[in-house]
C-alpha cells in the first residue's frame, strides 16, 4: 500500500513537474517574438520621449530611448543563462536630464574633443562650444545626446528603430544644416548594430559616434580592470594635459597601450596616470567592416566582439565616474565601474592635418556602421 502511495505520489509529482516544464517552455516560447515594442517616457523640450523596446528571436533585449537617442540596457544571457544588462543605464527618463556623462547616448557632431573649441576651414574660423576647460567635448554644451530625436519603426516585428535628427547650421557653433539619421537593429545573433547616416548642405567636421559603458560581468559592481581586452591597433595617439591629441602616432610595442594580444585591463594600470583614455588607430586599411576588438569576462563568460567602419577607437576606463549616479539596480556608478569603447575617428582631427579627415561636403553621404556582438566565450 505504502510502495503503491509512493508511486503514485511521485507519478503525480513527476507529472506536474513535467507540465510545469511543458508549460514554461511553451511560456518561453510564446514570449519570445521578435520585434520592438514602445512605451511613453515623458517629455522634454516639448517632445514627446518614448522607451523602445527591441527583442530578438533570442529573446535578448535591447532598450533605447529617442531622448539622446540612449541605448539604456542590453540583457543577454551569461553562463549560467541568467541574463542581465552589459550596458548601464537608469529605468526612467529624469535622471537622464541630470546630465550623466553620455551613458549611452550617441555623440555628434564632434566625438571627443576639439582642442581650444575651434577649427579653421576653407579659410573660415569657427568657434564652438567650450564645455570641457577651453575645449569642446562630445558636441557641445548640449550635443545631440542632449536633444529629442525622431523616433520611426518600420515594422513592430522587426527589432529596428530609425532615429533622425537635424542639426541646424551654427548649432553650438558648426556650419551646415546637418540631417542625421541613425538606425539601431538587434540581430538574432546577439549582434547590436548601429549605422550611421547623415548629410549637409555647408562642409562640417563630423563624428559621430555611440557612448554606452560596458561591464560584460552585468554587475557594475566588478571592476572592469579585470576583463581582457584585444583591440587590433599597432599605434594609438598620445595626448596633453588636457587630453588633446598632440598629432604623434605612436607605436603600442612595449608600451602599457599594447592590447594587440587579449590582456587584463588591470595588468598595465598603474603605469596610465588617470587611467586610458585614449584613441587607438585602428590596422584597418580601409572602411570596410571588419573585426577591430574583443572584449571578455569570466565571471558572467560573455565576450563582446566589436566590428567596425571607423578608424580609430577611443578607449576610455570610466575614470571621472564618480558614484553620483546610479545603475539600473541602483548600484553607484564608480570609477572603473564601467567602460567604452568608442568607435570614430581621431579625436581633434580638424586642427591635426596628419590625421584621417572628418570634414564632410554638401553632396557627400556619410556612412559608418558598428556592432557590438554578445556570446558565450567557449
Ligand atoms: C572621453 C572622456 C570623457 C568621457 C565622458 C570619453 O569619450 O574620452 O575623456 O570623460 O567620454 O565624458
Amino acid at each position: 500500500m505504502k510502495i503503491l502511495k509512493i508511486i503514485l505520489v511521485t507519478g503525480i509529482v513527476g507529472l506536474l513537474i513535467t507540465s510545469c516544464n511543458n508549460s514554461s517552455e511553451n511560456e518561453k516560447k510564446a514570449v519570445i517574438k521578435p520585434g520592438i515594442t514602445k512605451t511613453d517616457w515623458g517629455v522634454f523640450d516639448g517632445k514627446k520621449v518614448y522607451l523602445f523596446t527591441l527583442v530578438n528571436a533570442k529573446g535578448d533585449t535591447v532598450t533605447i530611448t529617442n531622448y539622446g537617442g540612449a541605448v539604456t540596457s542590453f540583457k543577454t544571457p551569461d553562463k549560467n543563462g541568467n541574463r542581465s544588462s552589459i550596458i548601464v543605464g537608469f529605468d526612467s527618463l529624469q535622471p537622464y536630464l541630470q546630465h550623466p556623462p553620455y551613458f549611452g547616448a550617441l555623440i555628434g557632431r564632434y566625438g571627443n574633443r576639439i582642442g581650444d573649441a575651434k577649427f579653421t576651414l576653407d579659410g573660415t574660423t569657427y568657434q564652438l562650444s567650450a564645455n570641457d576647460g577651453k575645449n569642446t567635448l562630445h558636441g557641445g554644451l548640449k550635443g545631440f545626446d542632449k536633444v529629442v530625436w525622431d523616433a520611426s519603426i518600420a515594422s513592430d516585428t522587426v527589432p529596428e528603430l530609425t532615429l533622425k535628427y537635424l542639426s541646424k547650421d551654427g548649432e553650438e557653433g558648426y556650419p551646415g544644416n546637418l540631417n542625421v539619421t541613425v538606425h539601431y537593429t538587434l540581430t538574432n545573433d546577439d549582434g547590436l548594430k548601429i549605422e550611421y547616416e547623415a548629410e549637409t548642405d555647408k562642409a562640417t567636421p563630423l563624428n559621430l559616434t555611440n557612448h554606452s559603458y560596458f561591464n560584460l560581468s552585468g554587475n557594475v559592481s566588478n571592476t572592469i580592470l579585470n576583463e581582457t581586452l584585444m583591440i587590433d591597433a599597432d599605434h594609438y595617439t598620445p595626448v596633453d594635459s588636457t587630453l588633446i591629441p598632440t598629432g604623434e602616432i605612436k607605436a603600442v610595442k612595449g608600451t602599457p597601450f599594447d592590447f594587440t594580444s587579449p590582456k587584463k585591463i588591470g595588468r598595465d594600470f598603474s603605469a596610465v596616470p588617470g587611467g586610458y583614455d585614449h584613441n587607438f588607430v585602428l590596422n584597418k586599411k580601409d572602411s570596410s567592416l571588419e573585426k577591430v576588438a574583443e572584449l571578455s569576462d569570466s565571471i558572467s563568460g560573455r565576450t563582446m566582439e566589436i566590428y567596425t567602419t571607423q578608424p580609430g577607437l577611443q578607449f576610455y576606463t570610466g575614470n571621472f565616474l564618480d558614484g553620483k549616479f546610479l545603475n539600473h539596480g541602483g548600484e553607484p556608478l564608480i570609477q572603473h565601474s564601467a567602460l567604452a569603447l568608442e568607435t570614430q575617428h581621431f579625436p581633434d582631427s580638424p586642427n591635426k592635418p596628419n590625421f584621417p579627415s572628418t570634414i564632410l561636403k554638401p553632396g557627400e553621404k556619410y556612412h559608418q556602421v558598428t556592432i557590438y556582438k554578445v556570446k558565450l566565450s567557449r
